[in-house]
């Protein structure tokens, strides 16, 4: 077996924003799984992870809050962590990019970049705030998309026809900081040609060759993060600005570049190279040994919108600085949607981790196995609530928590808990032992391709087969008759125990240590999996329940709590009116009046001719509301009235002012009616 060491890192969430279920599955939890199997399996690893503090994404959030961005990455870098320490995400360090140690770092890297020419500065026009005296980075700016027409598409995206925008391609730009159009300014700024890189990117990407080596095995990479990455280069690479005209973020270590912070893209990447060096300090380690060394594998888990970053951009970076591994692989996660939308942190339709654990800390495993079932490894995919009730209840309850409650309670009933002895085997027994050991060797082949659903499914058909195991030979039944077979049926069903203990614990480690308590085992190592794990005489104890069922009211309540916590729906009501003086407005007679008589306008579907009485007169008033009311109804009503708008003729009816209506968002319209004890003639004001 492949022995090299690794390096893992797991894409450094913004501290702008709690982690939901999209995050987790499609990035954190197949890092995790990915990670605890390369350990159980003796590889060298480090797993790498922090907050991504810097760039627009947090100071739109300070904005937004109304805090500073201090507070916003505080804040979020709190929550973030410990959902991932309760969850149970084993990195070896959750570190930050607003350390010090990180600002150095980035800054360093890049003085050697632009130090060995790798650089090109250039001039150029950007959007300024003259109202803010700043420079707008890309999200600060919105404006007409020149493809959709969309009227709110960003300065770096239109998020309705998905193309990739830069802000002066915006028609009718605006400033979200002052609202006001913002001018064009010339400044200054490094930029990256990355066209430069194109010749050696493609091999490398494509077949894993570079400088005529065999770096990695170009099979191992998913289709779409090669598509991906292809379609890119071939639409031809351009310069890129690797700093920007910002005050939050990680200066550019140059004189004369006040104002000027790294560009966010270039900062977070380094960010994995920093914690490494952080956690290698706290650990008596050399962080060059994870990021310098040709045994290593540098594999980065991602969601894929980051693909380009980590699979272009980043490998140019640490090229051009020299001295560094490129990634080995990039394990790219599609998306995961949430009961049939996307997930969406501004509309809140989201299952957020921090509440889950909140609301059952008990049901980590539940959640992480559902979670990996349904991993969007090669499309998106779709966690629902009845889904994951189906996963726990038929899967997790009904065939592993089962079988291993069987195995356990039959050994308690018959043998005190004690392992009875092995006999004679059957062809029936030999081919369990047989297929117990394969399972393991099939499970590492998936891990090792990164097809972790897969190898999740592998694990647990060993609990399939346990299951069955004990249900076509009824130790039950036998005992009466045949106790000596019983005995061998029961060593085997524990063999298959201890080995559930071992096998399932990358995935499910809270149960898997369960398990190794029931039969007494320590943690082993995964070359140990498909053996013999357990002796005659080796005391087992009575098991707990492993996973409670879950009921239809469960489900019930959570998708309820889903749509509770929408925020109020954006109205499609107009905007309000231009300014009004009061004087204008006190020429307005509105008064209630009653209405007295109604009858249809011949021909004319939708108007009624009323006869009110206004309290000082009776008048007749032409109204448009005969498609929402029948004369017969409006008759008796006590409506507003406004009495001094000039008479009109209305099919040549003359009409001596307006009833005045409210109106929903579907066009309903409806009287407003005073309370009680309010008659025709008083004033509205
Ligand atoms: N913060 C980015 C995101 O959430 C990911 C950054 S990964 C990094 O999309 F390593 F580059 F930091
Ligand atoms: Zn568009």
């Amino acid at each position: 077996m492949n022995k090299s060491k690794f390096t893992v890192t797991a894409a450094l969430p913004y501290a702008n924003g709690p982690l939901h279920l999209g995050h987790v599955a499609g990035v954190y939890l197949p890092a995790d799984i990915f990670v605890r199997f390369l350990r159980s399996n003796g590889h060298d690893v480090a797993f790498i992870c922090g907050s991504d503090e810097h760039g627009a994404a947090i100071t739109l959030r300070a904005k937004k809050e109304g805090i500073t961005p201090r507070e916003i990455v505080d804040k979020y870098n709190q929550i973030i962590g410990d959902s991932f320490k309760q969850f149970g995400i084993s990195f070896d360090i959750f570190h930050r990019t607003s350390a010090q140690i990180h600002i150095e770092t980035a800054q360093d890297f890049f003085k050697v970049l632009e130090e060995k020419g790798k650089f090109i500065e250039e001039t150029t026009e950007q959007y300024y705030d003259e109202e803010y005296q700043q420079f707008l980075a890309d999200r600060y700016i919105t404006g007409e998309c020149p493809n959709c027409q969309n009227p709110n598409a960003y300065g770096d995206q239109c998020e309705k026809c998905g193309s990739a925008l830069s802000p002066t391609d915006l028609k009718n730009p605006v400033s979200t900081l002052s609202g006001k159009s913002p001018v064009l300014r010339s400044t200054s700024h490094w930029f990256l040609p990355m066209d430069r890189h194109e010749e050696w990117l493609r091999p490398w990407i494509k077949e894993g060759i570079l400088d005529g080596k065999q770096q990695h095995d170009p099979k191992a990479w998913r289709n779409q993060v090669i598509g991906q990455c292809m379609s890119w280069i071939d639409c031809g690479l351009h310069p890129r600005a690797m700093t920007r005209d910002l005050d939050w973020g990680v200066p550019v270590p140059l004189p004369g570049a006040d104002g000027k912070v790294l560009y966010v893209w270039l900062d977070a990447p380094i960010g994995y190279i920093s914690a490494t060096k952080q956690w290698a300090l706290d650990n008596g380690k050399d962080w060059k040994d994870y990021w310098c060394n040709e045994d290593r594998k540098l594999v980065h888990f991602i969601g894929k919108d980051n693909i380009v970053f980590h699979a272009i951009i980043f490998p140019i970076l640490l090229k051009d600085h020299g001295g560094f591994i490129l990634p080995d692989n990039v394990p790219a996660y599609e998306f995961l949607n949430l009961e049939g939308d996307k997930f969406s942190t501004s509309r809140n339709w989201a299952v957020w981790l921090h509440e889950y654990l909140e609301r059952y800390p008990e049901k980590i495993d539940e959640l992480k196995y559902t979670l990996t079932c349904i991993a969007p490894e090669t499309k998106d995919a779709e966690f629902t609530w009845k889904e994951y009730q189906a996963r726990v209840n038929n899967e997790l309850a009904d065939i592993l928590g089962n079988f291993i409650n069987r195995a356990l309670v039959l050994t308690q009933k018959y043998y005190e808990g004690k392992v009875p002895a092995c006999g004679e085997l059957t062809a029936e027994d030999k081919q369990v032992l047989v297929d117990m050991k394969a399972i393991p060797a099939r499970i590492a082949e998936l891990v090792y391709q990164y097809k972790l659903r897969d190898a999740q499914a592998e694990a647990m058909m060993l609990a399939r087969i346990g299951n069955k195991y004990l249900a076509d030979n009824e130790p039950w039944k036998l005992v009466k008759t045949d106790p000596k077979r019983v005995e061998t049926i029961m060593n085997i069903a524990l063999q298959i125990t201890a080995n559930l203990g071992l096998v399932l614990d990358p995935f499910l480690p809270e149960t898997a240590a369960k398990i190794r308590a029931f039969v007494g085992t320590e943690v082993q190592t995964w070359d140990k999996s498909g053996t013999i794990l357990l002796q005659a005489g080796d005391q087992t104890s009575t098991p707990t329940i492993l996973f409670q069922k879950i009921d239809d009211e469960f489900v019930a309540r959570e998708v309820e709590f889903l749509h509770a916590s929408q925020p109020v729906a954006e109205t499609t009501f107009p905007p309000q009116k231009e300014e009004t003086s009061f004087d204008d407005f006190t020429k307005m007679d509105i008064r209630l009046g009653t209405i007295i008589e109604a009858i249809r306008v011949p021909k004319a579907d939708k108007l009624l001719q009323l006869t009110v009485n206004t309290g000082i007169d009776t008048r007749t008033i032409v109204s448009g509301i005969a498609e929402h009311y029948s004369p017969e109804e409006v008759v008796g009503k006590t409506v507003a009235v406004l009495m001094n708008l000039a008479p009109r003729k209305i099919r040549g009816v003359e009409s001596q002012g307006m009833i005045l209506m409210a109106e929903n968002e579907e066009g309903k319209l409806s009287f407003m009616i005073p309370e009680k004890g309010f008659e025709a003639g008083g004033e509205i004001r």
